[in-house]
């Protein structure tokens, strides 16, 4: 049975700022992942804080909120089926010296805070996040 699902994808600053941008979406496309909406655009710190809510009372929080806010992102609706789980292998580990041969952030990852995408962790997570980016 086909399980089509949607996900968030978010090129962070340290890549865009990179000029990754067509390259990191090459290679969502080339995985079988269907660009739904995108926009760039670049966020206060507050609705960063409010984005990355769940990391709240993490000692990286304050950072995580700063970084995110630096500078422009590309805020991405990708569809695929299993979509949440393709993405997060795709991606790989959190911190790029931890990520396998083939995903973005092995590719392009600095260091566990650039590195250089984000992406939902579960289904229910992926609907909050989208509406948090494209509630009309
Ligand atoms: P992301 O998938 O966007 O979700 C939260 C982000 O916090 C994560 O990617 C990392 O970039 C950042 N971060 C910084 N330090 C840590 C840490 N120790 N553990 C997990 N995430 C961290």
């Amino acid at each position: 049975m086909s399980n089509i699902e949607q996900t968030l994808s978010i090129i962070k600053p340290d890549a865009v700022e990179r000029n990754l941008e067509s390259e990191i979406k090459e290679m969502f496309k080339s995985n079988g992942f269907q660009i739904l909406k995108e926009k760039k655009i670049q966020i206060e710190k507050a609705e960063a804080e409010k984005f990355y809510k769940v990391h709240e009372t993490k000692p990286f929080y304050n950072d995580l909120c700063e970084y995110l806010s630096s500078g422009p992102i590309v805020v991405m609706i990708l569809q695929k089926e299993n979509a949440v789980k393709g993405n997060r292998e795709l991606m790989g580990a959190t911190n790029p010296k931890d990520a396998e041969e083939g995903t973005i952030r092995k590719k392009y990852g600095i260091s566990i805070d650039k590195n250089s995408v984000h992406g939902s962790d579960s289904v229910d997570n992926a609907k909050i996040e989208i509406d948090f980016f494209f509630k009309d």
